[in-house]
């Protein structure tokens, strides 16, 4: 099938080299040249696993290009797939301008039936303002192709999105009930038949509750964290361990182990966003989604559970203190910095006073330019971290090291040599890697999330 994707972000990029890997004819679009050109010239923009690979295959054998020319990406394809950002707006609510002028750029170029599918995240109701905009081009040039627009969610995560997208729990289509709709619903079967084995996969519903499903399952996932989050706080002052509790409720199949990790707060391009947004169709609704409310309190809160244990330690005023950390993305497995609790941990402690240097495997780069961005118009503080290239060196002569993120360079490292370079064998653990008797036999003070300590 000829294919298009707009947007060459973690989703765009993912199912593009994921069809295209299926052998369908497969056409990148995104505005953004330098990314394009770094494609082109067999770099990829992002850190995925497993992502390089693909893309460098399918783009040898032909079925993988990139371009910014809107009019060769879309004329006589069978299905242009949406994948722009849909960041917050100001209110909290989805910016939903990409979307629209992705739609409008669609509008000015088919030709024959065009399947368009809806993969970015957008509340209810957008596929109705994606056909208008389409239908208001088609209406300037005078043109009448027929087109569908379907609602496909995407449910990949980043780190694993290679697996999440060929190997998926469900592939959401949310189609119309009339003869596009029908032709559109025919075509999405196609598509997707490698990716559909063993069971049918597919849940074919309505347009808004394929967009209302997407939200629901990113409001439900994040609902779970921030309430272990709350739990693992309860646990620690009634000396309860949450690991142990989490093992306890995980083994109930109503409840299942996926997703009940305490830490140091979710963040993300998408948790955040998407409960914001959420949130926000629920007031334009005249509702309030009070569950959330709390949800998105309780997220923030735990961000900075690290700095009030540190403060609890140091005190208030960390001016003669060095920290080092390790983990700065939002998770492992990618380099991906938005909404990343790191950035508040370490905005906090500059903001006491102290020296941070911090290391992480991956989104150095992506670090230095999210800080960067965090702490401009503050050089005093800027001048007074540093991103350090080796594990091992943000440890020398710091008062403590503060784990944000669970990378699996972290989980065994040498104890001996992390002692021996600290100035006092202190360890702050955002996402308890490790086991508090064996910290304490090592000869750490070990500071976790709800486990006794
Ligand atoms: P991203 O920011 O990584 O990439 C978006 C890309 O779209 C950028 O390269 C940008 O240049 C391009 N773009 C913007 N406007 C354009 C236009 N008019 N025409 C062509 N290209 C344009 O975004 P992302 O993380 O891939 O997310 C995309 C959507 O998918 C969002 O709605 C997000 O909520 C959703 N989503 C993301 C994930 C994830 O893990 N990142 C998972 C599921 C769903
Ligand atoms: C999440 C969803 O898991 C995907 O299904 C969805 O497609 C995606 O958002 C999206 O809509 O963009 P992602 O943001 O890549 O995927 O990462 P997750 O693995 O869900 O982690 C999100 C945050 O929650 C991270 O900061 C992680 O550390 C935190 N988390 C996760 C916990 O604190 N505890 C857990 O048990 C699990």
């Amino acid at each position: 099938m000829n294919v298009t994707i707009i947007g060459c972000g973690y989703v765009g990029l993912v199912t593009a080299a994921c069809l295209a890997d299926v052998g369908n004819d497969v056409c990148c679009y995104d505005v953004d040249q330098d990314k394009i050109g770094i494609l082109e010239s067999g770099g990829i923009p992002i850190h995925e696993p497993g992502l390089h690979e693909i893309v460098a295959r399918n783009k040898a054998a032909g079925r993988l290009s990139f371009t910014t020319d809107a009019h060769r990406a879309m004329t006589h394809r069978e299905a242009i797939f949406i994948a722009v950002g849909t960041p917050s707006g100001e209110d909290g609510s989805a910016d939903l301008q990409y979307v629209l002028a992705a739609a409008h750029e669609i509008g000015r170029h088919i030709e024959g039936f065009t399947v368009v599918v809806d993969k970015s995240t957008v509340p209810v109701g957008t596929a109705r303002r994606v056909r208008a905009a389409i239908a208001e081009q088609l209406a300037q040039r005078g043109a009448n192709p027929m087109f569908s627009v379907v609602s496909n969610p995407e449910f990949l995560k980043e780190g694993a999105a290679i697996e999440d997208f060929t190997r998926p729990e469900r592939i959401v289509v949310g189609c119309d009930d009339d003869v596009p709709g029908e032709r559109a619903r025919d075509t999405m079967k196609r598509l997707y038949s490698p990716y559909n084995r063993n069971r049918d996969r597919m849940l074919f519903m309505d347009v808004r509750s394929a967009e209302f499903t997407k939200y629901a399952a990113n409001a439900m996932l994040a609902t779970r964290i921030s309430f272990m989050n709350e739990l693992a706080n309860l646990a620690e002052r009634v000396g309860a361990d949450i690991e142990a509790v989490r093992r306890g409720i995980g083994s109930d199949p109503r409840i299942g182990y996926h997703f009940l990790y305490a830490g140091c707060g979710y963040g993300g391009s998408c948790f955040p966003k998407d409960v914001r947004a959420l949130m926000q169709t629920a007031r334009d609704e005249g509702q309030t989604l009070r569950i959330l409310d709390a949800v998105s309190e309780v997220n923030a809160a735990q961000k900075q559970v690290l700095v009030d244990k540190i403060v609890a330690r140091f005190g208030e005023d960390l001016s003669d203190r060095t920290f080092g950390v390790w983990g700065l993305a939002f998770k492992p497995g990618t380099d991906d910095m938005r909404e990343a609790p790191s950035r508040v941990l370490i905005a906090a402690l500059l903001e006491r006073g102290a020296r941070v240097a911090a290391f992480d495997p991956v989104s150095m780069k992506e670090a230095q330019r999210a800080l960067a961005s965090d702490l401009r118009g503050r050089p005093e503080a800027l001048a007074r971290l540093s991103l350090v290239e080796d594990q091992m060196d943000v440890a020398s002569k710091a008062d403590a090291l503060v784990i944000m993120t669970e990378w699996k360079a972290f989980k065994s490292p040498d104890f001996d040599s992390l002692k021996a370079r600290l100035k006092q064998p202190i360890v702050f653990d955002g996402r308890n890697l490790y086991e508090p008797p064996a910290m304490e036999e090592l000869g750490f003070e070990y500071h976790s999330i709800g486990r006794p300590g």
